[in-house]
């Protein structure tokens, strides 16, 4: 409500004074834009195609021929740098799934020794090996493509300010303006899906949160709306993959209704914090159950909750 009354404040004056950032009003709401164009850019991330007017639905790795729709060729694909269409083992062309939700490639969640999905890329923007890559690296990789990091060529189908946005979001989170991986949870080679919950999450304080950010669409047990074809509810998806569960809090579900749940004014630790607190709370069985979902439950003991576990 505030940032509406605020952005309406600024569309009204602004016509009349140019935006100055020493004023406290404009701060706000520079920082209001700020903070919606990085959850835009973590939406793109997740799955830029539900994000954008343009449809393209991606060629289905399942079927022999190359049947999906939009893109360069009209099909489905995205090209590589050399121009020719990449295949889709199963990425979907989606970034999280290429970089890995930690943006670490091979080394990352999606790697070999934690989920092995055959996809991934060998590097990501949270890779040692890129650590000192600037924006202009990252918004030409994905622009032109990369032909040695297997980046398709994103300039195809996204706007130059849609690059901008995803590359900033990636490079917030590498560089500790938002929540970063290594602070909601460690990667293991032993623990179901390679990830095991950061300690320090408050329960309590999780619940208070889920109640106030999440209820309305999910339910108050999280049961309402059942994910992946019915297999699982919200907190039997925490329980599962938390680590994702983290980031789609923190920018919203593409093409949904449900935008970023954090609150504008947070720092990256007071939002790390909050994050951790909601999972936590979600490793709760009882009061989150699996209600329609069909996958089974978490079985006591389970590492990925740690101590959450109820
Ligand atoms: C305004 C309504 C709304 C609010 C508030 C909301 N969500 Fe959602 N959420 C949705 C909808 C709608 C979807 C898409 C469901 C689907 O794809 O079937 C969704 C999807 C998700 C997904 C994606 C699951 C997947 O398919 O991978 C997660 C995770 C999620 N919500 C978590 C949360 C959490 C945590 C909160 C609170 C911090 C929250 N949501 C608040 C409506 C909402």
């Amino acid at each position: 409500m505030k940032y509406v009354w605020c952005m309406s404040l600024v569309l009204l004056i602004s016509g009349v004074i140019a935006c100055s950032p020493t004023h406290d009003l404009f701060c706000a709401a520079e920082q209001a834009d700020d903070f919606e164009r990085r959850a835009f850019g973590g939406r793109l991330f997740d799955m830029w195609y539900d994000e954008i007017e343009e449809s393209f639905i991606p060629d289905d790795p399942d079927t022999p021929g190359v049947d999906g729709q939009g893109g360069p060729h009209g099909n489905g694909t995205l090209n590589g740098a050399d121009g020719e269409p990449i295949e889709n083992t199963g990425h979907n062309y989606r970034l999280k799934n290429l970089f890995g939700w930690d943006m670490r490639g091979d080394a990352g969640i999606y790697g070999r020794e934690h989920q092995a999905k055959p996809w991934v890329l060998q590097t990501g923007p949270l890779s040692p090996q890129h650590a000192g890559a600037t924006r202009g690296f990252w918004v030409a990789a994905l622009t032109n493509g990369n032909r040695g990091l297997g980046i398709p060529v994103y300039g195809d189908v996204l706007l130059p300010d849609e690059i901008g946005a995803l590359v900033d979001f990636m490079l917030a989170v590498r560089d500790g303006q938002l929540p970063h991986p290594d602070d909601l949870y460690a990667l293991s080679g032993e623990a179901p899906k390679g990830f095991i919950l950061a300690p320090g999450g408050d329960a309590e304080r999780g619940h208070r949160f889920y109640a106030a950010q999440c209820a309305e669409c999910h339910g108050e047990d999280a049961t309402k709306i059942i994910f992946d074809n019915g297999e699982q509810s919200l907190g039997q998806h925490a329980r599962h993959y938390g680590y994702a569960i983290a980031m789609i809090a923190l920018s919203g579900e593409p093409g949904s209704e449900m935008g970023a749940e954090l609150s504008l004014n947070l720092t990256a630790t007071e939002q790390t914090s909050a994050l951790l607190d909601l999972l936590a709370a979600l490793c709760d069985r009882e009061r989150y159950p699996r209600g329609a979902g069909t996958d089974p439950e978490v079985p006591d003991g389970d590492p990925r909750c740690r101590e959450y576990l109820r």
